[in-house]
């Protein structure tokens, strides 16, 4: 893969991602879109196409990592992409069986595991070999797990507990240039957007960083974070504006939740084109 169209080489600098695009990664998605679509989940079209993208521009070292995959719809996206440019196999972590509100109304089975639902979807997409599930808490799989990672998808627990347990744990195996993603930073959960603001606009170590839909994301630059020092401020101080607003266990209603859309509004966060996320990467500052 990241074989064609070498994009525009900012300065002399040496970059961290992948600064080339697969000619064939338009219909790379289309196809991977076409087959994760089916999959129920929570995932909108422009956010699997962003994973995918990152997925396939990565530099190819390190593991993908999905924390939370309930019935595949993520994991057959990524799945799809790591099936035609051979970027090994997507580690998906769940226990399938966790329970909360949000879920409660998408589960299918009497037991309440996702897990069936979860494998039979894998195999209808042709991707069984792609993906290695682990039935498992990622707080567990933290504690032994020691592989360099280039993506980290956090889309599990989305509790502020929850999400700083999976970025504590995983996020210091991420390789430099890796990215890290959260799901659901812009929806009423208090864990995503508040680790994203404190751990990630507000370290050093991070560089080129956004929002695409409810996904925000973020590049590992341990060696140059400090170059976009700027633009993590700008968007932190957006992003930081949505985090009193939201608490475990108390969801907005009224006043509140429109003035949280308001703010909300003013996050940017619109879909990303290929050649627009390698220029990102690839921008100084
Ligand atoms: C929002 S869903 C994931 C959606 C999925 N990525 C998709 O594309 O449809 C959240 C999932 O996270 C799982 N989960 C919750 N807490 C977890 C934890 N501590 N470790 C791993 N998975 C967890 C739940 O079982 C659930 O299946």
């Amino acid at each position: 893969m990241c074989s064609a169209e070498p994009l525009s080489a900012p300065s002399n600098r040496r970059i961290d991602a992948c600064a080339i695009i697969p000619p064939d990664l338009s219909n790379v998605l289309d196809d991977a879109w076409s087959v994760a679509r089916r999959v129920p989940g929570f995932l909108l079209e422009g956010e699997a196409r962003f994973l995918g993208t990152v997925a396939a521009c990565l530099p190819k070292a390190g593991a993908i990592v999905e924390i939370g995959s309930f019935k595949g719809k993520s994991t057959v996206m990524l799945a799809k992409v790591a099936q035609h440019y051979d970027l090994g196999r997507i580690i998906s972590i769940d226990p399938h069986n966790f329970n909360s509100a949000e879920l409660e109304n998408h589960k299918s089975t009497a037991d309440a595991s996702t897990y069936a639902d979860f494998t039979q979807n894998l195999q209808s997409a042709g991707v069984s070999d792609w993906v290695e599930a682990h039935r498992a808490l990622s707080g567990d799989m933290a504690r032994t797990w020691n592989a360099p990672i280039r993506l980290l998808w956090i889309d599990g627990d989305h509790s502020y507990r929850g999400a700083k347990l999976d970025f504590d744990g995983f996020s210091r195996h991420l390789v430099p240039g890796g990215v890290v993603a959260f799901h659901d930073a812009l929806h009423e959960f208090a864990g995503p957007i508040r680790v994203f603001v404190e751990d990630v606009l507000r370290s050093s170590k991070f560089g080129p960083s956004g929002f695409v839909h409810s996904i925000a994301w973020s590049q590992f630059r341990p060696d140059d974070g400090e170059r976009f020092a700027s633009q993590r401020a700008a968007l932190e101080r957006t992003a930081a504006r949505l985090i009193p607003f939201l608490h475990d266990e108390r969801e907005l209603h009224g006043l509140r939740k429109l003035r949280f859309k308001a703010v909300r509004s003013r996050v940017p966060r619109s879909a990303i084109s290929p050649s627009d996320w390698a220029s990102l990467l690839n921008r100084s500052e």
